[in-house]
């Protein structure tokens, strides 16, 4: 039977983990965005509506990521007629939670499951890469983890180059978005093009460290390695509103470690039970709060799976 729309969820992800810049990242449970496609007949594809997003995001196909990646997903698998998309945005924009890959995650996955799944995710991958890319540089640490959950070690845009992390069982993590726009682009322009022999050594190290600790479910080792960035939280920590006062905040209450999201403002605290997390998030925005900075706080696991369909007709 011939599907005539598609609608997918695609998650919010944590890209980095601190010290893992551009190589680690997960799937959180919620939240996340809804990409609807719709067959058309004309070649292409368009944005129809798009909710939830304050008139920010742009409708030209070549610079909404959805739309890019629904149009290389078509050129993927080779068809000539076109997908009309609605997209309800749920993830902030520019707030370090995956919100572009999810919009171009969401879009493959619902084009690719239009056409009956004729690709496999990993197949799907150049055309999720490719939205993203068209808004905030080639850097698959959201869009791997959006597309199939889990913790991802990402060393390469190929499947044999990404390796899917056991997710430690008492893992829970608590997550604060103060109101503060800090787009991908100019979140990369401010890092050091070059670093030392040194602080290359350190921050291998501490890579190791956390891919060990994830290995043996060590939350507490995990915590304390995620938050030895020498090189990227130095360079990015003036563009993130008191960092250090949450951080304090949360390790006050038990958390195990806090790490900038993503490219940020979303700091991402490490916690070993729900209750923690709970009590950390509450940490974490009574910062904000007394400050008089709006924000939004969560707690999520983990989640296994990464974009799903919702409902095709
Ligand atoms: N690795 C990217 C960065 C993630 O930190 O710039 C952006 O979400």
């Amino acid at each position: 039977m011939l599907n005539t729309s598609v609608e997918v969820f695609a998650p919010a992800t944590v890209a980095n983990l601190g010290v893992g810049f551009d190589i680690l990242g997960l799937a959180l449970c919620e939240p996340g965005d809804i990409v609807r496609v719709e067959r058309r007949s004309e070649p292409g594809a368009v944005i129809v509506h798009i909710d939830g997003d304050h008139g920010m995001l742009p409708y030209d196909p070549q610079k909404n990521t959805a739309c890019v990646a629904a149009n290389e997903a078509l050129r993927l698998i080779g068809v000539t007629e076109g997908v009309e998309i609605t997209l309800h945005k749920r993830l902030p924009l520019a707030s370090g939670l995956g919100s572009s890959a999810a919009s171009a995650v969401a879009a493959a996955v619902a084009v690719n499951a239009l056409y009956g799944e004729p690709l496999s995710l990993a197949e799907l991958m150049p055309a999720c890469l490719a939205g993203e890319a068209a808004v905030s540089g080639w850097h698959a640490d959201n869009v791997a983890p959006c597309l199939f959950g889990g913790i991802l070690l990402i060393s390469g845009a190929s499947s044999e180059m990404i390796n899917r992390l056991p997710v430690p069982p008492s893992l829970f993590l608590a997550l604060v978005t103060p109101d503060v726009f800090i787009p991908t682009a100019m979140a990369r322009s401010v890092l050091p093009q070059m670093v030392s022999l040194r602080e290359m050594v350190s921050q291998t190290a501490a890579v190791a460290r956390l891919v060990d600790a994830i290995h043996r479910g060590d939350v507490a080792a995990m915590g304390a390695a995620m938050e030895s960035d020498g090189v990227i939280e130095p360079a990015r920590s003036h563009l993130m509103p008191l960092l250090h006062e949450v951080r304090a905040a949360a390790h006050a209450v038990g958390a195990h470690g806090i790490v900038i999201s993503g490219a940020g403002p979303t700091l991402c605290a490490v916690c070993s039970d729900e209750a923690q997390a709970q009590r950390t998030a509450l940490a974490m925005s009574a910062v904000y709060d007394a400050a008089g900075m709006s924000n939004v706080s969560r707690v999520s696991r983990v989640a296994e799976q990464g974009a799903r369909v919702l409902r095709v007709e």
